[in-house]
């Protein structure tokens, strides 16, 4: 069994999806081991979990571990299965399908269309959401052909959780691992969470008649309340203030936080920008403004924010930064340099000043003590809608932690506590907060 983090979220999940089925696709990756987690998850969220593995995918893991723990036998064939037709079957009974790992193999076959298996013939027949979890090494996923697939399969409405950089097969660092069981697992359930017109859509899974059909099966139901025709900005990551050519100041953000709203809101229909001084990789549909200093991202922000209606200042900016840059590198035998610092601009003000009649303004506060306070406080003088506040000093909280625990406070004086969470579920949480504050009256258009 693969080492298993603790997963702060996995009670929330615990039988919440009853009955609801979902086709798991397994292919002939390294990461083919962390796929049995995903299945155990979903059984403990209360799914009923078919596995498909490919030929290559059983050379990485015994068919009789999926076949243990999911709610059915491994289904592997086109051929030889109980059922003379398996995939079109399988197609019409999943209410989901998700392919962790990915490989680019089946990439590729997907996007063009091939369907020489039980997999890409069940993707190929179903209407149901189709989840894809690439994982590869980094060349693999950095290379054009695999990119412009993925691009093709989210235009054509297939949700793609991106990998994350970490170790690889063969002692290897790099981008391409399969994200965490727990990020694809509350993928897989929002998406079915959301599918609230799901009965009706079983009848009509099989109604191939309508050519026009086909364009709409990327139209699948999103997680929490729709954000569809909404363009969301989203600010994400420490800035970095230059010292001298080689040196910055900087703070711990990872942008995680920033990051994971800015994949929830796309997943929710919404137009997403994400302006960000992370290197993380972000998923295919999201327009993303790499910066690196305040100055950066007030200017990526300022201009961007013109067209938003919600704008979320997840980043962290610095306060302060040196005056001016050294000239190339300061070295040890110089002595200690002096360092002027002068404040950086008020992102969060400036965004506040500028904003179009009917934009929802939510910023972030990063406490140590006296959050909620402090954090009113900092919603007035801003004057935004939303504030997110969290206590960075918690454990399990924060900067570079893979979960958080925040008070969502608005500006009505309402104090809503989400407790330690993923921060894909905290996500979820400040998103559902931002359609309810912008309520009929505040709907996208009318600003
Ligand atoms: C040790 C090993 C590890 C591999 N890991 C990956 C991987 O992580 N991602 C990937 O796309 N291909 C990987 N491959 C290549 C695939 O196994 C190969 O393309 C295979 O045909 C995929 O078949 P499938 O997509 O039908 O499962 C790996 C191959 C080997 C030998």
């Amino acid at each position: 069994m693969p080492d298993e983090a603790p997963d702060p979220a996995a009670g929330q999940r615990a039988g919440a999806m009853t009955g609801k089925v979902v086709v798991l696709g397994v292919t002939g990756g390294i990461a083919a081991y962390k796929a049995v987690s995903v299945c155990r998850m979903l059984v403990d969220a209360g799914c009923h979990v078919v596995p498909v593995m490919t030929r290559d995918a059983r050379r990485f893991v015994g068919e009789a571990t999926f076949s243990a723990l999911a709610s059915e036998p491994v289904m592997k064939s086109l051929w030889g299965e109980p059922d003379a037709i398996p995939h079109t079957r399988l197609g019409r009974r999943a209410d989901l399908v998700v392919v962790a790992p990915a490989t680019a193999r089946f990439i590729g076959s997907y996007a063009n269309g091939i369907s020489d298996g039980l997999l890409l013939a069940t993707v190929m027949a179903t209407r149901a959401p189709v989840v894809v979890c690439p994982a590869m090494h980094t060349e693999m996923w950095e290379h054009p052909a695999v990119q412009e697939n993925l691009e093709v399969l989210a235009r054509r409405g297939v949700h793609v959780v991106s990998p994350e950089p970490g170790r690889l097969a063969g002692g290897d660092e790099g981008f391409g691992r399969l994200a965490e069981p727990g990020r694809i697992v509350d993928c897989v359930l929002g998406l079915l969470a959301g599918d609230h017109s799901k009965a009706g859509d079983h009848s009509k899974a099989g109604d191939h008649s309508k050519a026009g059909d086909h364009s709409k099966a990327g139209d699948h139901s999103k997680a929490g309340a729709s954000l569809s025709g909404v363009h969301v900005l989203v600010s994400a990551g420490g800035t970095r203030e230059a010292v001298d050519a080689v040196r910055v100041l900087t703070n711990r953000s990872s942008g995680k936080q920033g990051h994971a709203i800015a994949e929830a809101a796309s997943l929710r229909g919404a137009r997403v920008t994400l302006v960000t001084t992370t290197d993380r990789s972000v998923p295919h549909g999201i327009e993303v403004v790499r910066v690196e200093s305040a100055a950066q991202m007030e200017k990526a922000l300022l201009e961007r924010s013109i067209s938003a209606q919600v704008v979320v200042m997840a980043a962290a900016v610095a306060d302060f930064r040196p005056k001016a840059a050294f000239e190339g590198k300061l070295h040890r035998s110089d002595g200690l340099p002096e360092i002027l610092l002068e404040p950086t601009p008020d992102i969060l003000m400036e965004l506040s000043r500028s904003r179009r009649p009917g934009q929802l303004l939510v910023g972030f506060a990063a406490e140590t003590e006296k959050v909620a306070e402090r954090a009113k406080l900092k919603l007035l003088a801003k004057g935004v809608d939303l504030m997110v506040a969290n206590d960075v000093s918690a454990p399990g909280a924060g900067f570079d932690a893979d979960t958080n625990q925040v008070l969502l406070i608005d500006a009505a004086g309402s104090v809503e506590e989400i407790p330690l969470a993923s921060k894909h579920a905290v996500a979820e949480a400040v998103l559902d907060k931002v359609a309810r504050l912008m309520g009929p009256g505040r709907a996208p258009g009318q600003g």
